[in-house]
């Protein structure tokens, strides 16, 4: 590793001082949700509450919890984590499209992402549209989208038409298809890709999963949630484990998966967070 030196960086709050070999860091970050516990939000029951003086409702979700991270450039961090672990909400916190409840988020360098359920596609407009604006979104000129559009096109695979059809008239395959192809030709800094490899069949899993070895040998910065622990151990070189919005391990992939493998089998926490 080169030594690093301070550069400054823009956060929301304003210039900070930010170390150049470093790509993210998350300092005390808790992101808690409020959510409405009245099923029926209709208005004639919240006129009655109102009647009767009451308050809606509400209970929170803590989703991540006091989580302090570094994420340098270059490297692959895979984060695995069950249902509920709070993976999609840190990766959105870190696309900057999820604001921290507390602590703070500092990212240094351009950002791609191909989020799970396809955030940021308009499904009103073409795919070839879509590509442009994945791309405006990601920070690329216009020359620059024109120029890798073919690439993104051909990666993607559609069958014949599509991708000029709105993108509402897609099958959600397609529409992974055609995400994916957006994010990993960005050449973004920085890559968030949550659930990507679930998309398409068979021979399109193994053409992303080439181009993702691809993208980690060219030493960009990829933070990977998958399922697919095999994904988790073969590309990343760094994991973290989260469970129910806390880091509960981080180190050699092949470490965190079998720890988080043994949790599964026997569902019992490491000894020193049995109190989780
Ligand atoms: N938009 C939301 N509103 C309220 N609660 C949410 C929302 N998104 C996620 N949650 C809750 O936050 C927690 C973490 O969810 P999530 O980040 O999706 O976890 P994961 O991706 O690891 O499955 C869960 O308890 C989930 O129910
Ligand atoms: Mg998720």
């Amino acid at each position: 590793m080169s030594s690093s030196q301070m550069i400054p960086v823009k956060t929301a709050s304003g210039m900070v001082d930010f170390p150049s070999d470093m790509a993210v860091r998350i300092e005390d970050l808790s992101i808690t949700y409020k959510v409405n516990v009245d099923t029926k939000r209709t208005l004639k029951n919240a006129v009655m509450r109102a009647s009767k003086g009451e308050k809606v409702r509400m209970r929170t979700v803590d989703a991540v919890q006091h989580l302090n991270l570094d994420i340098p450039h270059g490297s692959v961090l895979g984060i695995v984590g069950a249902n509920g672990a709070g993976k999609s909400t840190l990766m959105r916190s870190i696309a900057g499209i999820m604001p921290p409840t507390e602590g703070r988020i500092i990212v240094n360098g351009k950002i791609s992402t191909l989020l799970a359920l396809g955030v940021g596609f308009n499904p009103a407009l073409s795919g070839r549209d879509n590509i442009v604006l994945g791309g405006l979104a990601a920070g690329l000129t216009r020359e620059e989208i024109d120029a890798r559009t073919d690439q993104i096109v051909d990666f993607a695979a559609l069958p014949e038409g599509f991708i000029d059809m709105p993108v509402r008239t897609y099958s959600s395959g397609m529409y992974g298809r055609v995400a994916f192809s957006v994010a990993v030709n960005m050449t973004p800094d920085i890559l968030l890709l949550d659930e990507a490899l679930s998309a398409g069949d068979a021979s399109f899993k193994e053409k992303s999963f080439k181009r993702m070895r691809e993208l980690c040998e060219e030493a960009r910065t990829i933070v990977i949630v998958s399922h697919a622990l095999a994904t988790v151990t073969e590309l990343c070189d760094t994991a973290i484990w989260l469970h129910k919005g806390k880091l509960i391990a981080k180190g050699e992939p092949e470490d965190i998966v079998d720890q988080y493998l043994a949790f599964l089998n026997v569902g019992k926490l490491p000894s020193s967070m049995e109190d989780m």
